[in-house]
């Protein structure tokens, strides 16, 4: 209903974009036309586009060594994984994390910047992400059509979850004394459950249970240092064409992507 009664409010959909500047409004003092720019325009959307207009705090310069690919793979996937593991799960090297639906965006992210802080990272993903996993630098992986890592005994200090599939209770049990339950989305009933007894969990339990609430673009230039010294590069499935919209939100929409999707848009698009 937020997204429009009746139909959706926005008729163009797609939040993380990379191209080129085209034009400039008045008050604009960061950019000019001619800068390659990226950023996560969700709120406003209309990325699935030829041409988008956007406000200059939406946008970050592209690092000339970064294509338009990996740029639009980037803004919002990798802002989760960052707020998501830094800013609410606060890593230290030697932790031990876990992340539950390792093989998409946020997952492939997110193991790239706990190795480069020391964790030890197990994954938990469907069968045929595992070796994608395992070559990514997860140190360990879990099928979960085979097995429930809620329920295998094991303890982790940290658990960062872009599916939110289970109960509070179950997250909790998996986690050792003092230890943390991120949560970036997934199921609104389980989510709400976190909310409502996430409180009570710290209190007597002294578990962390805590909610991203994405800062859009807020940490594009740390991005933008680590890519360019090689420190992190994004998973891409294949770029799909912009009239091929449709067919890559029905194949996101099965899970069967690895990283991220990208529409690329071809100068014949424009003209
Ligand atoms: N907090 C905020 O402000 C905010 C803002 C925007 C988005 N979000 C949230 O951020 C998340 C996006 O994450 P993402 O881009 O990484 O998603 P994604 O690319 O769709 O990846 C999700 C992964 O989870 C796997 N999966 C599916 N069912 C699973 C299960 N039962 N157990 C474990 N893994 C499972 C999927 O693979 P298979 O299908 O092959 O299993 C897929 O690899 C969403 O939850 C979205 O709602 C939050």
């Amino acid at each position: 209903m937020i997204n429009g009664l009746l139909k959706p409010k926005k008729q163009i959909l797609g939040s993380d974009i990379a191209g080129q500047i085209e034009a400039v409004g008045k008050k604009v003092e960061q950019f000019q036309p001619g800068n390659e720019v990226y950023g996560d325009l969700s709120g406003t959307w209309g990325g699935f586009a030829e041409y988008v207009c956007a406000r200059e705090n939406a946008l970050a310069l592209k690092p000339a060594g970064m294509n338009f690919e990996e740029a639009a793979a980037i803004p919002q996937a990798a802002m989760l994984a960052i707020q998501g593991l830094c800013d609410k799960g606060h890593i230290q090297p030697g932790l031990k994390l876990l992340i539950n639906g390792a093989g998409g965006g946020v997952g492939t992210f997110g193991v790239q910047i706990a190795k480069l802080h020391g964790l030890e990272v197990t994954g938990v993903d469907s069968t045929a992400k595992l070796d994608m996993l395992r070559s990514m630098g997860f140190d360990h992986v879990i099928d979960y059509t085979q097995e429930d890592f809620t329920k295998t005994g094991q303890c982790y200090d940290l658990i960062l979850d872009v599916k939110t599939n289970r109960s509070i209770f179950d997250y909790t049990r998996a986690l050792n004394p003092n230890g943390t339950y991120v949560t970036v989305g997934g199921s609104m009933t389980r989510l709400f459950q976190a909310l409502l007894f996430g409180p009570l969990i710290s209190m007597i339990n002294k578990k962390n249970i805590r909610i991203v609430g994405l800062k859009q673009n807020k940490d594009l230039a740390y991005m933008n240092e680590l890519f360019e010294a090689g420190k992190i590069k994004p998973v891409i499935d294949k770029p799909y064409k912009l009239s091929e919209v449709p067919e890559a939100i029905r194949y996101f929409g099965e899970g069967k992507h690895k990283g991220k999707i990208v529409i690329t848009v071809e100068q014949s698009d424009k003209d």
